[in-house]
């Protein structure tokens, strides 16, 4: 119920335009999201980096209206990869292609991430596409196997969700293109359809599709906070004599941040998920779906700031 509320509300953009005007919205995501601009961003790669952990930078924004809001957003991501490139930090980006105009016009979109790849080309750098709703898939898909991933298949790949009934089918062609692959379970509300009701489903299907990506894909992603997933991971990796080098774990900024030092201390490779940027509220929305008792655990962390700053 609160996790439809949630979903629900990360569609609404009136209310966004208000939340964003408040001060405590604004402390609230802070927790979750790096910043508003690209330098805060990159200060937070820093940090991560630090500990031994590298980023897939993400610049908030979904579903563009016009030509040039999708042409901004391709630009703001080629100055990222600038950045990136002139600050020496460990780093890639992800994207949304509705935020770069698939909705509008396909050729558009194809033309903007075609620039950010070339880019991402020169520099041997990666564009994970992250993966939207449903409605999504198959298009997201096609333009990756058709136009994307022929050109620039070592710096591009796709994100797979293991809540959806054709993922596992998705899985084998990944493999078989050598695609490589972010596997998490999935964030947005689906029909049951095509998506499994049950957490039980869904997590089955995770361990699945992240065994056969583990022992036939290519240096897949297993993108998950669950300990219980990431317990059979190590399980299955150590068994099939998997080194810690053809896979990495991914964690989104804010979550499981104990977890995230421990599996580096332990050895293997964690990717953190670094969003940033002004469109933050679609992105907390779906976080406080995930685990509504965030609310109260952000509420608490901002008293507490708060307080400190104070005394
Ligand atoms: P699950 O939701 O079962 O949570 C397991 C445990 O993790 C919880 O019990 C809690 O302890 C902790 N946890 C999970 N979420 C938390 C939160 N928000 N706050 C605090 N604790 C939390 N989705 C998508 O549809 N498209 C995409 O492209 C991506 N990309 C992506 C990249 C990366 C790097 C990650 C980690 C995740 C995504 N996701 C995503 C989101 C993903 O689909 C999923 O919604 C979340 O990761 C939560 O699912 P878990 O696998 O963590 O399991």
């Amino acid at each position: 119920m609160l996790r439809s509320t949630f979903l629900y509300l990360s569609r609404q953009p009136s209310i966004f335009k208000f939340v964003r005007r408040n001060r405590l919205a604004r402390a609230f995501a802070r927790r979750f999201v790096a910043g508003e601009t690209a330098d805060e961003a990159i200060a937070a790669v820093r940090a991560l980096n630090a500990k031994g952990i590298t980023a897939s930078l993400d610049l908030l924004g979904e579903s563009v209206t016009n030509e040039a809001e999708a042409r901004a957003a391709g630009d703001a991501y080629l100055d990222l990869l600038n950045r990136i490139e002139k600050s020496g930090v460990d780093a890639n980006v992800s994207l949304k292609l509705t935020q770069m105009g698939m909705d509008l016009n396909e050729d558009l979109c194809v033309d903007i991430v075609g620039k950010v790849l070339v880019k991402a080309k020169k520099m041997s750098s990666f564009v994970r596409l992250d993966m939207e709703s449903s409605a999504y898939t198959q298009r997201t898909l096609d333009l990756f196997g058709n136009r994307l991933y022929p050109p620039y298949s070592a710096n591009v790949g796709i994100v797979l969700q293991s809540m959806l009934r054709r993922t596992s089918a998705d899985v084998d062609r990944a493999i078989a293109q050598r695609a490589r692959v972010r596997l998490c379970k999935g964030a947005y509300l689906e029909p049951a359809t095509v998506a499994f009701p049950d957490k039980k489903d869904v997590d089955a299907n995770y361990i699945t599709c992240m065994q056969a990506l583990l022992e036939r894909g290519n240096y897949p992603g297993i993108a998950t906070h669950d300990e219980r997933i990431i317990q059979e991971t190590i399980r299955f990796a150590k068994e099939k004599n998997i080194s810690a080098d053809r896979f990495e774990f991914q964690m989104l900024y804010g979550v499981r941040r104990d977890l995230q030092e421990q599996l580096v201390r332990d050895g293997w490779r964690m990717r953190v998920y670094v969003p940033f940027g002004t469109q933050w509220y679609p992105y907390l929305m779906r976080r406080l779906a995930e685990r509504p008792a965030n609310v109260a655990f952000i509420m608490g962390n901002v008293v507490r700031e708060t307080f400190s700053r104070k005394s």
